[in-house]
Order: structure tokens, then C-alpha cells, then sequence
């Protein structure tokens, strides 16, 4: 784990309220995996806590980090402001990250609205060495847009929007239901909104598919220093922060957590 100042490279609108960044990081870049996250910090000494941005792809020999983002409150509006050749404080990869070191599998990955973040990376970590389909979905066109910006060579694509202005009209889960129907999967990984990923384990696990969910809950200090990302699973209590985000759906009781301990603040 580092804490590094980097030089915002780019940092762009992709879609109505999503944009996409760009910094140069010579060592963080370097231990990065797909499924961790960083915290990230702007020059603002007033801010007291980072944001929990997940990894949306590095690059290794140019020393590239990408973030994808929707700007949601103040911390977010702040990213949205930054400028080429301003400096972002970052502090990770933390937590565990997919699992990506498989072989000749039929792998699944599931990306809806800004879980499409982590799934850049994820994707191009597996296709080298496995058959990837790629079930992507959101609200509307712009919740897709960024598609544009991840390689699908190779992979098999399939995506879904809730107005049907792009793919198909309905939702992540019902393609995950015809691609199980039809083919033998090893595994499914995803990353979304809740009631979606709970609704994917759901399915995966019928077909008693191995399944990884990446969990978004409200982080505190990212490092495992607080208990503000605990939650309960088959396997004891856990922290979001360390032990995930990205966990084995087998094990987790709540995917939307009722069962908290201490602290939830994160300004
Ligand atoms: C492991 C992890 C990875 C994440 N990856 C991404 C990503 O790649 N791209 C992205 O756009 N967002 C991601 N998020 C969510 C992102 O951290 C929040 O949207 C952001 O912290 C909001 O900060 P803000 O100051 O703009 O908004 P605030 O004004 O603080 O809050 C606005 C809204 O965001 C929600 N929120 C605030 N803090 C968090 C938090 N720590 N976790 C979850 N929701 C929060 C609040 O409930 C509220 O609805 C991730 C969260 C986690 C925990
Ligand atoms: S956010 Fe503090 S322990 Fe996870």
C-alpha cells in the first residue's frame, strides 16, 4: 500500500454524470489487481476523509491509473474538477481483488451501472487465458458509455439497458439467466448495485456456480483502522475494507449489510 501525490494525466465526462480518470503512478500502478480500490484525496486540507474509488484499469509500463466515477457529493465533485497536470493524493490498491489466476474457464463478468468500474481490468486479466462473456448493464445510454473505453476483443458481450436505448431492454440477471441456460460456466464475478448482486448470486448459485461479489459499503478510513465497514458473514465478521470488498457470495449473509458495527460516517 501507498500514499503517493500523482499528476492527473485526464480526466473527462463519459456519459451524464460519469467522467473517467487518468493519473501517472510509478509505484502504486506497479502492485495494482483488479477488484482492489484506492482512496483517494484532492488538495483540500478542509476534506478530513478519502473517497473509496475502485481500479478501473492500470497500465504497467506507461505507469497509468484509471478511475471511473460518478459524481455524486461534494468528494466526487471535487475529482469531477480536477485538471491535467493538477495532483491527486491516492492512497492504495487496497482490499483483496478478484480472482484472476484461472485457466482455460468460461468465466462471467457482471458490471452494472458504475459496477462497470472494476470489470476493465478484470476482463483483461482473464481473457488471456479463459473465455470471457461480459454481461454490462445501466440505466440508459449514458450508463453504458463507458463502454467505449474497455477492450472487448474476444470477449462475448452482452448488454442491457432498463429504457432499451442500447442491447437489450431489461436487466444483467435475466442475460445471466439465458447464458447459464445455454452454456457451462465455471464462474460468475460482479460488481453493481446490491439488489442486483444479490439477485446474480442467486442465480449462480442454482447452478451452483462459484460466484465473487464485490461489496460497496461506506468507508470511514479504508485501512482496516475503524470497524465502519463490518459486516457478518458464514465465516465471522469481516471488514469490506480488508477482507474485501471482493468476497465469495457463498459466505455473505446480507449483500446490503443491515448488520453494522460503529462508525458509518464518511465526511
Ligand atoms: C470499495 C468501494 C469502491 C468504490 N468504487 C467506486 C467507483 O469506482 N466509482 C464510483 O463512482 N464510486 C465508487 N464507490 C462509491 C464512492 O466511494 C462514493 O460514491 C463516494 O464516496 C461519494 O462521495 P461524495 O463525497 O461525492 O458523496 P457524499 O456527499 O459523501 O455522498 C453522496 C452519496 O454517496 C454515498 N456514499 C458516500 N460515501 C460512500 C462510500 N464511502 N461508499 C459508498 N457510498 C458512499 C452516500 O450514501 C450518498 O448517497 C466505491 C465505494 C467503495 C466502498
Ligand atoms: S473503513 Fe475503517 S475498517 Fe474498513
Amino acid at each position: 500500500m501507498f500514499l503517493e501525490d500523482c499528476k492527473v494525466l485526464e480526466n473527462y465526462q463519459v456519459g451524464d454524470n460519469y467522467y473517467l480518470m487518468k493519473i501517472e503512478s510509478k509505484k502504486a500502478s506497479q502492485e495494482s489487481k483488479a477488484g482492489q480500490f484506492f482512496m483517494l484525496k484532492v488538495k483540500n486540507e478542509m476534506r478530513i476523509l478519502r473517497r473509496p474509488i475502485s481500479l478501473h484499469y492500470v497500465d504497467k509500463d506507461k505507469n497509468i491509473l484509471e478511475f471511473y466515477y460518478e459524481v455524486k457529493g461534494s468528494g466526487t465533485k471535487e475529482f469531477r474538477d480536477l485538471k491535467e497536470n493538477d495532483t491527486l493524493n491516492i492512497q492504495g490498491p487496497l482490499g483483496t481483488g478478484f480472482t484472476t489466476d484461472v485457466r482455460e474457464k468460461t468465466c462471467v463478468v457482471i458490471g452494472g451501472g458504475m459496477g462497470i468500474a472494476p470489470t476493465k481490468l478484470l476482463i483483461d486479466n482473464l481473457k488471456k487465458e479463459n473465455k470471457v462473456i461480459f454481461i454490462a448493464g445501466g440505466r440508459d445510454k449514458g450508463a453504458v458509455e463507458i463502454l467505449k473505453n474497455i477492450d472487448l476483443e474476444n470477449v462475448e458481450v452482452h448488454i442491457t439497458t432498463d429504457d432499451g436505448s442500447v442491447g437489450e431492454k431489461g436487466n444483467v440477471v435475466s442475460a445471466l439467466e439465458k447464458v447459464l441456460e445455454n452454456k457451462k460456466v465455471d464462474m460468475v464475478q460482479t460488481c453493481g448495485p446490491h439488489k442486483m448482486m444479490e439477485a446474480v448470486a442467486e442465480t449462480a448459485g442454482k447452478k451452483d456456480v462459484f460466484c465473487e461479489i464485490s461489496l460497496e459499503e461506506r468507508m470511514a478510513c479504508g485501512i482496516k483502522a475503524c470497524v465502519g465497514c463490518s459486516i457478518k458473514t458464514l465465516d465471522g465478521m469481516k471488514k469490506v475494507c480488508h477482507d474485501g470488498p471482493v468476497f465469495d457470495s457463498k459466505i455473505i449473509v446480507d449483500v446490503d449489510p443491515a448488520e453494522k458495527v460503529g462508525c458509518s460516517c464518511s465526511k
